[in-house]
């Protein structure tokens, strides 16, 4: 093989690799927010608004009925707020603050557990199953300022069943 083609080879396959590092860079510049934005797909597919801005849009969330709702399920789905929330008596506060007997209690019912100034402006008000779907459904608009940071969840019937859940933790 002569130098010339050595060089030739050489240059493609740089210039091939050049190609992939650029289409996986920009997919990842153009493309950050998958999750969030297939999670208002989904959101609306299911509310049957259509497009994804009208959920976006929304400032109340549905109304639930606890009463109905799946405690079995609600166990499941506080897996998700187990890396960050303890529940147990007297366990212990971890990214968030222990949820033993929040609900009913005040916000920021924990008084060794380091709220945001936010949350803290809320104490006196209780987590009634009210103010506690507003607060699954968009901690950030439920709270603004919370450091809380969790998307929230979309189906009405698992909040209601997070909240039927959580409600046994006392
Ligand atoms: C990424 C971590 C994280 C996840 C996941 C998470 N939380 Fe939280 N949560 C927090 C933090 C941090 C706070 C404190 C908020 C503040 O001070 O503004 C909090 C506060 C709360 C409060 C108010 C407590 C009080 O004493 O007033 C409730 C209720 C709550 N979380 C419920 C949940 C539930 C239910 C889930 C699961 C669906 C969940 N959280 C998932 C981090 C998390």
């Amino acid at each position: 093989m002569s130098m010339e083609f050595n060089k030739i080879l050489a240059a493609l396959l740089c210039a091939g690799i050049i190609a992939m590092l650029a289409g996986f860079v920009s997919h990842k510049l153009y493309h950050p927010h998958h999750l969030e934005k297939d999670a208002y797909e989904i959101a609306a597919a299911e509310s049957g608004t259509g497009a994804g801005p009208a959920v976006a849009e929304q400032t109340e969330p549905e109304v639930i009925d606890v009463a109905t709702a799946d405690v079995a399920k609600g166990e499941k789905l506080a897996k998700v707020c187990a890396s960050c929330h303890t529940f147990e008596s007297g366990g212990p506060n971890k990214v968030g603050p222990n949820l033993f007997g929040v609900v009913g209690g005040d916000h920021a019912h924990k008084s060794d557990y380091p709220y945001s100034d936010a949350m803290k402006a809320e104490h006196g008000k209780k987590w009634d199953y009210d103010a506690l779907n507003k607060f699954l459904w968009s901690p950030k608009k439920a709270v603004p300022g919370t450091k809380m940071t969790f998307l929230g969840i979309k189906k009405p019937e698992d909040r209601a069943a997070v909240i039927k859940w959580l409600d046994t933790q006392k």
